[in-house]
């Protein structure tokens, strides 16, 4: 099913995530945090309106809509042809301490969580368990009663004492009733529709993670410091992260589920198959990028992302936009923009990019499997990947109403660059205040560094309707009725691939919140 639709009618949703290593997060020892009631439980079972997460078009749906034959299974290690047979008759090995963990020697609870990594090891065909190393990183963030089995199972492990092996970071909260949803309707349905999160949050904070300034799906960034060393093998999840994590920090992870990657955290140990691999980071994919000018980075990974499904691509002709083949602060957001658009139109956990990202820096073409397929993007395929972008908006010529600028969260040099985008344009056209809200998603950190710095530049955002807000922007998307009454727009792929927000390049993008209206040629 196109998620989209499924958005549509569910009123919350979880994305994807992972890790690492020495930041100001990690600095800092995980502290308990101050006893909370529990918030109303829920039924245990999906509902009706939330069915539809079993279905995905990262399942090889292609742009017109039709299967392409390619599953995913979201792991990041395709499995397109595994028999069911075949990958329940597997076991791996494990070490005496680990065989007297699954027997209950450290008690019932961990027990638990090694038999089901176990179980979930064996059915990817994984070789052994490894030790986890740098940080995890988890996207369990949404506290809504659908997720109350796998909360209530995460509640018997704090109770039991058990901890994560490091301090790790977590997905934005999917609402934030300070900056965007700060009205008395949507205040309503949050709370109705996460009753679980206090408890979800109380959780993380026994477990070892920081407090919520650190909440964000961009861990990597400097300021929170959750960057592990390349080769590092870690657990995280959120499908960006992942992605980006995999390809650019160049740690090793495979696409975890929301849980999967806590109870790996408990265990300090992860199944390797997949993409914690060589064999599993090859790729099967050479995608050659020829756009006469700068590509648009979230139509290339969309297109990625269809193309490929969930097999590793090795990207070439991108190296030019990255000098002397550096990732930068000032340049990694080209990457977690493609990255993000490939981890969600399809189930790309790692991609290389020839001259730029660790592994094919070392291993250049010796990364192409044996018989790889070729893909290229050219200003046709671009041009021909946008035209299949559709406008969902149930009133299609009506005016939009609000800018959503940030998934994955905006990094500090994208703030201070929007900042400056929209205040200087709104001078020249002689106004003081966009005509719709910018909503800028970004982690609390990279704000309050952003306000320590460029304190005026800040202050003419705000008056000009910028609002920073460290929640999950797609969440935002997912609330109940949401689409009916928000016509937005985005730079973001993996947003327009989740929503009903329409996607639009950077200069369009900001004539548009400048005016209020979609310029004729757009
Ligand atoms: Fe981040 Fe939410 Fe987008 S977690 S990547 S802002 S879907």
């Amino acid at each position: 099913m196109d998620r989209r639709k499924f958005i549509k009618i569910s009123s919350s949703m979880a994305c994807g995530a992972v890790v690492l290593s020495h930041g100001p997060f990690l600095a800092r020892s995980a502290k308990a945090a101050a006893p909370a009631s529990s918030g109303a439980s829920g039924t245990g079972e999906v509902p009706d309106y939330a069915k539809h997460m079993l279905d995905s078009d990262m399942n090889g749906i292609g742009p017109d809509g039709k299967p392409t034959g390619q599953k995913a299974t979201y792991t990041g290690a395709s499995k397109a042809n595994t028999k069911v047979a075949e990958a329940m008759g597997h076991k791996m090995k494990l070490t005496k301490k680990e065989q007297a963990i699954l027997d209950g020697k450290d008690g019932k609870e961990k027990a638990k969580l090694m038999k089901i990594l176990v179980a979930f090891g064996n059915t990817f065909g994984a070789e052994k368990l490894v030790d986890l190393g740098g940080a995890p990183h988890s996207n369990m963030f949404i506290g809504a009663g659908y997720m109350s089995s796998m909360i209530k199972m995460l509640e018997e492990c704090v109770k039991a004492g058990l901890k994560s092996y490091a301090t790790y970071t977590v997905n934005p909260r999917p609402y934030d009733v300070y900056n965007v949803q700060n009205n008395a309707q949507d205040m309503m349905m949050i709370y109705e529709g996460y009753p679980l999160q206090m408890k979800l949050d109380y959780i993380h904070a026994r477990l070892g993670a920081p407090d919520l300034n650190y909440r964000t799906c961009a861990c990597y960034l400097d300021e929170i410091g959750n960057a592990p060393k390349p080769g590092t093998y870690v657990a995280w999840a959120e499908s960006s992260a992942v992605n980006y994590g995999n390809s650019v920090l160049g740690i090793r992870t495979n696409r975890n589920g929301a849980g999967m990657d806590l109870i790996q955290a408990m265990l300090g140990k992860a199944p390797k198959f997949g993409l914690m691999t060589d064999e599993g980071r090859k790729a099967k994919w050479l995608v050659e990028v020829k756009t006469s000018k700068e590509p648009d980075w979230g139509a290339v990974g969309t297109a990625i992302g269809r193309k490929c499904v969930e097999d590793v691509p090795y990207i070439t002709g991108l190296d030019k936009y990255f000098k002397g083949g550096k990732i930068t602060a000032d340049n990694l957001h080209l990457l977690k923009a493609m990255g993000s658009a490939t981890a969600s139109a399809g189930a790309v956990g790692l991609y290389h990019v020839e001259g730029v990202t660790p592994d094919a820096k070392k291993k250049g073409r010796k990364l192409l499997l044996k018989g790889y397929k070729t893909y290229i993007i050219d200003d046709k395929e671009q041009a021909r990947i946008i035209g299949t972008f559709p406008n969902l908006w149930p009133k299609k010529d009506g005016n939009p109403t609000a800018a959503f600028i940030g998934c994955p969260h905006n990094t500090y040099y994208e703030v201070i660059k929007w900042g400056k985008l929209v205040t200087e344009a709104l001078d020249k056209a002689g106004k003081t205040e966009a005509a719709i809200p910018v909503y800028l998603f970004t982690p609390n950190k990279v704000r309050d560094r952003a306000i320590e710095e460029h304190g005026e530049l800040i202050s003419k955002m705000k008056r000009a309707g910028m609002h920073a807000t460290n929640m999950c922007g797609v969440s935002y998307a997912g609330m109940k009725g949401f689409s009916d009454k928000v016509r937005g727009v985005t730079n973001s792929a993996k947003t327009r691939n989740y929503s009903t927000i329409r996607y639009f390049p950077d200069e369009i993008l900001v004539k548009i919140i400048v005016t209020g209206k979609i310029p004729k040629s757009a």
